[in-house]
């Protein structure tokens, strides 16, 4: 599948994802990579694969509608055929979504349903839960709340922090979101009433 991968930051998701594309263990093209923000890390990335970039920056446009929009336009005529957030710290909203309905997958740093939104990590320790882990999902227009595709676990100690435990979690979420892309683009998961089944 042509793939777009949306990225707000630092990258390490888009360029595991990346990796094993070109390992090819995912059946997938990177035809560009888009960022909510400029002078990222992962749009240097971009540049030393040779994978277009486009930068859509929120403050552009007087509205939601409109941002969404013209990322629509901005990714267009690379034509892709699913969206990947990786690290895209913003939620879609439906003009984005229509276009796309089940065909855009997130990766979360907690065990959906629970923690949903920013600081996640944080919010597990807070917490005091003794596991948290990560979580694949393809996106809706809810915070986090779309059909979980896979998750795993990691422990939590009390002594963790909000950054120990996400450099805990970090490896995982590489290791799950490859396995799930993968299976989608192998055209694996289906959706019935908000549960994923898997197809041999
Ligand atoms: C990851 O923890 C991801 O789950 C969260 O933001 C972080 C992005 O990291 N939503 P990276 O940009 O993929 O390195």
């Amino acid at each position: 599948k042509r793939i777009a991968i949306f990225a707000s930051g630092r990258g390490s998701n888009a360029a595991a994802l990346y990796e094993a594309i070109q390992a090819g263990t995912i059946q997938a093209q990177v035809v560009v990579v888009l960022s909510d923000h400029q002078e990222v890390p992962v749009l240097g990335r971009a540049a030393e694969w040779g994978v277009p970039s486009v930068v859509v920056e929120r403050k552009a446009y007087a509205s939601k509608e409109a941002f969404e929009e013209a990322m629509l336009a901005a990714i267009a005529p690379y034509e892709p055929e699913a969206i990947v957030l990786a690290g895209y710290m913003r939620l879609l909203g439906p003009t984005f979504i229509k276009p796309y309905e089940h065909k855009i997958l997130n990766i979360h740093p907690a065990l959906l349903p629970s923690f949903p939104g920013l600081h996640a990590q944080g919010q597990a320790v807070a917490a005091g839960v003794k596991v948290s882990g990560c979580t694949v999902h393809f996106v809706d227009t809810g915070m986090d709340s779309g059909p979980i595709i896979m998750q795993a676990v990691v422990p939590v100690y009390a002594d963790d922090t909000e950054d120990t435990l996400a450099a805990r979690i970090l490896p995982e979420e590489h290791k799950i979101y490859k396995k799930a892309l993968a299976l989608f683009c192998e055209d694996r998961l289906t959706i019935k009433n908000h549960i994923v089944h898997i197809e041999d």
